[in-house]
């Protein structure tokens, strides 16, 4: 199922829970959160008490999106605050098998996410312990950035990984989607959308139901 993961990152941060409640009655399945340390990515975002503050504003599944050194640190606050999923990077995790499993014995859905230029083959051992595989299409840290093509092929790649090992796993795609790429992301085979400045930058309603209608097409 395709799914559209609204970031707040691109909100306007003094309406955001009613952006957050928008998005939501306009359909959208997740919201994305990006939590950064200033360490593993040049900025810092927000974290926890940002994170709970607007759990009451939507029942959608909370996506946060760990862009933190070590964040196994940090997995039984952000579940306090609210989070359904998270996923981490595979490049900020001296221990990823332990995160992992640090966040699937906490209960929740564990994702792992890939910077542009890391290769496929760190996942060759972890892939069939994640609910989620994030591909990152800019190079993380800023909301806004351009898609970088060549995350496509890798995409492709992990889809047909994915179904030789027999596995149906998510493939979450993250920075620069619009809806004038989108297209080309599903027939990769990607299934979870992240979209910031797409959504968020003009009307929040009317772009996610944009997004929405493209999914009625698949
Ligand atoms: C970037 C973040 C993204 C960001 C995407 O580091 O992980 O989630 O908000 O923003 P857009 O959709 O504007 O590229
Ligand atoms: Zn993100």
């Amino acid at each position: 199922m395709l799914k559209l993961a609204p970031s707040i990152l691109a909100a306007d941060f003094k309406n955001l829970g009613q952006q957050v409640s928008d998005v939501s009655l306009a359909g959208a399945q997740y919201i994305h959160l990006d939590v950064m340390d200033g360490a593993f990515v040049p900025s810092i975002s927000f974290g926890m008490p940002v994170i709970s503050s607007i759990r009451s504003c939507t029942d959608r599944i909370f996506d946060v999106h760990m862009m933190v050194e070590e964040p196994g640190r940090y997995v039984s606050e952000i579940k306090v605050a609210g989070a359904d999923l998270i996923c981490v990077h595979a490049e900020a995790c001296t221990h990823l098998d332990r995160t992992i499993n640090q966040i699937k014995e906490a209960g929740l859905k564990a994702g792992v996410a890939l910077n542009p230029a890391t290769p496929l083959s760190v996942l060759d051992c972890i892939l069939s312990e994640v609910d989620m595989v994030l591909i990152m299409s800019v190079n993380p840290g800023f909301g806004g950035q351009k898609f970088i093509p060549y995350t496509l092929t890798k995409i492709r790649e992990l889809r047909n990984l994915c179904k030789e090992r027999g596995l149906d796993t998510d493939i979450q795609v993250d920075g620069g989607v619009t809806c004038d790429n989108i297209r080309e992301l599903i027939d990769a085979g990607a299934n979870v959308f992240v979209a910031g400045s797409a959504v968020f930058k003009g009307d929040a309603v009317a772009n996610t139901r944009e997004f929405l209608k493209i999914f009625e097409e698949y």
